[in-house]
């Protein structure tokens, strides 16, 4: 009994049956016309078994043929219609699941307010299937899965029906053709041609080609590959990654010779025993050629058992679907944030307290920030310094709210972040991080994503020092028509624009984590003087390696070992000869060395 509730448990949490509620949701019309020309069209084999035996059978006793052969006409124009008709809907049905499929992945990575889910490395084989099936690369497109899956399904059907006409002659006869041919199933379980397509070996292979192909083809890699000569060594991976996928496959979809020999006995068997019953019958005179007719047809017809069902694009199909279901589930708990409804309007109107945040990545091995307390008061400017992977970077995370700390608190005016609602804290923030995305947009669209007028974008754009740069309406892109592409200096001109319009629109916090790093000495600086100019009514966090940049700040941080080890105005901590001092003279004598006309230190 347990064994029994168990296979029918199993049966039912089968991935199949996600699709096919997946395929509902997608489109119920689509899918409801498609499920039924799939059953009219399993069962027409069927049907024209019956009606040539009615033709046959009216010939042999030489009765009237307009009814049998109109018949014979209507089943044979129906399958030539209704195959290519099903075809078409389920190509049709395909790209409405891939919508709907990219369009709850698209939810599931974009509604969670944190950004935690899209670090996690146990959900990334999740997402690359998930995100990448309808491009033909780990199967084919959903649209064309649809005619394999229909395929698998109309032979099924078609396979029972012809089953079922074979009742007509003698009882057990479904049962020994029928299960003849469903044996096949059985001795080929281990053959079967969808098994172990996507086993880990397969996707780390998968993403190893994938990644040897993008190496190739992008442009951003162009550059490197050439100068360092690694056209051949991408070309040996990708060829590499893609021989090992298809031998995986192959392995895995090879048949077993030994359980072909035994199928193929087990159907001959079946088949000559019932042909051989047949001939008696027919030769007895206790069977009619109509009716013989119909039955060997349908004997013949019931051989579509053995090729239909649940075949390998289903199982495929199917593991798409589970895999943005499983992300929708993880992902949501994953990114998720509590929040409070406090409105951030004004705020921070007092001050910025970190108080004994520890913070470390999901990934991450140790804390990243350990005991770290700080104080911004609001409407003043804090630079912060730090080695690379100090946690500069993570304390601007924080400060936007894409991550919470697991231990201490992040204070605006005394108040727990967590308890602000989290857009309206947003809207106050305008930050700009090392890695700002550049749209292919219009400047007008980069400067100021939510919209603002062109007036603001044109103050914005002259307080950072790139008026004149590009019209409004130029997109910052070559592809497009009348498109132009940036040099890595000017893009960091647009970035500090982009919080600057903020500024200028009412965020009352700019964070700015090295935006500039790629303009020279000189520029950042310049830019930076800008901004604290431009943003001196509001509270200025900045990051920068570059010391003549961050002394023009009200105050300077250090981070060393997640947390603050020294804090002040540039003359206090170089007064006090600490690790500023330090840093702050390393860089000073270096450039005094090389470019001592370019930057006066003191
Ligand atoms: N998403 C992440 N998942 C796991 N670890 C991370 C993640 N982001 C950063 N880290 C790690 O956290 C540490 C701090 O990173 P962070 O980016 O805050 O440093 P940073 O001070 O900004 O450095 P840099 O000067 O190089 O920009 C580093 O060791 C980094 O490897
Ligand atoms: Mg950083």
């Amino acid at each position: 009994m347990d064994r029994l509730r168990g296979r029918w448990d199993r049966f039912q949490a089968r991935p199949e049956w996600d699709f096919f509620r997946c395929l509902h949701r997608a489109d119920r019309k689509l899918a409801s016309t498609w499920w039924a020309l799939l059953v009219l069209l399993g069962m027409l084999p069927a049907a024209l078994a019956v009606t040539l035996g009615e033709v046959v059978g009216a010939v042999q006793q030489s009765q009237p043929l307009t009814v049998p052969l109109a018949l014979l006409g209507a089943t044979f124009f129906a399958m030539q219609v209704f195959a290519p008709l099903h075809a078409q809907v389920g190509t049709n049905l395909g790209s409405r699941m891939s919508a709907y499929l990219y369009d709850r992945l698209m939810d599931a990575t974009l509604s969670p307010p944190g950004m935690a889910h899209l670090e996690r490395a146990d959900l990334s084989e999740d997402l690359t299937l998930a995100r990448d099936f309808d491009q033909g690369i780990s199967g084919p497109p959903m649209s064309i899965s649809m005619g394999f899956i229909a395929g698998g399904l109309v032979a099924i059907v078609s396979g029972l029906g012809s089953a079922v006409v074979l009742a007509g002659y003698r009882w057990w006869a479904p049962w020994l053709i029928g299960g003849a041919w469903a044996s096949t199933h059985w001795f080929l379980r281990e053959s079967s041609v969808w098994k172990d397509r996507q086993t880990p070996e397969v996707m780390e292979a998968q993403r190893h080609a994938d990644y040897a192909y993008r190496l190739a083809v992008d442009p951003p890699a162009a550059k490197e590959l050439r100068m360092f000569g690694l056209a051949g060594f991408t070309v040996k991976g990708f060829a590499e990654s893609r021989k090992k996928l298809v031998d995986l496959r192959y392995h895995a979809t090879r048949l077993r010779e030994q359980s072909v020999r035994w199928a193929l006995l087990v159907v001959l068997a079946a088949n000559v025993l019932f042909f051989w019953m047949l001939a008696q019958d027919v030769a007895a005179g206790r069977l009619a050629l109509g009716g013989a007719s119909t039955f060997a047809f349908a004997c013949i017809g019931t051989s579509a058992i053995a090729f239909g069902g649940l075949n390998w694009s289903l199982s495929l199909a199917a593991q798409v679907v589970q895999a943005v279901l499983r992300l929708e589930g993880a992902m949501g708990t994953a990114g998720a944030l509590r929040c409070g409804d406090r409105n951030a309007q004004g705020a921070p109107a007092h001050a910025i307290r970190l108080r004994d945040v520890r913070f470390q990545y999901e990934t991450g091995s140790s804390p990243v920030l350990d005991g770290l307390d700080l104080d911004v008061p609001a409407g003043t400017s804090l630079a912060i310094v730090g080695q690379n992977g100090a946690g500069k970077t993570t304390i601007a995370k924080l400060l936007c709210r894409l991550y919470d700390p697991q231990h201490g608190t992040v204070e605006i005016d005394g108040v727990d972040l967590r308890d602000f609602d989290l857009e309206s804290w947003r809207q106050r923030v305008a930050s700009v991080f090392q890695d700002f995305v550049r749209f292919e947009l219009p400047l007008r669209d980069n400067v100021a994503p939510h919209g603002a007028p062109d007036v603001d974008i044109l103050a914005a754009l002259e307080q950072a020092g790139a008026g004149g740069l590009a019209e409004l309406d130029t997109v910052m892109a070559r592809a497009y028509p009348g498109g132009i592409d940036l040099s890595g200096g000017q893009w960091q001109r647009i970035a500090p624009a982009r919080a600057l319009c903020a500024v200028r629109l009412g965020a009352g916090l700019v964070i700015l984590d090295e935006p500039t790093a790629q303009l020279d000495v000189r520029g950042e600086s310049e830019i930076f003087e800008r901004i604290l100019h431009a943003t001196r009514e509001c509270t200025t966090i900045l990051v920068s390696h570059r010391f003549s940049t961050v002394r023009h700040a009200d105050r300077i941080c250090v981070l060393e070992e997640g947390r603050v080890i020294e804090l002040g105005s540039h003359e206090e901590l170089m007064e006090l000869g600490g690790r500023y001092r330090t840093m702050f003279d390393l860089q000073a004598s270096r450039f005094t060395e090389e470019e001592d006309d370019v930057i006066h230190l003191d």
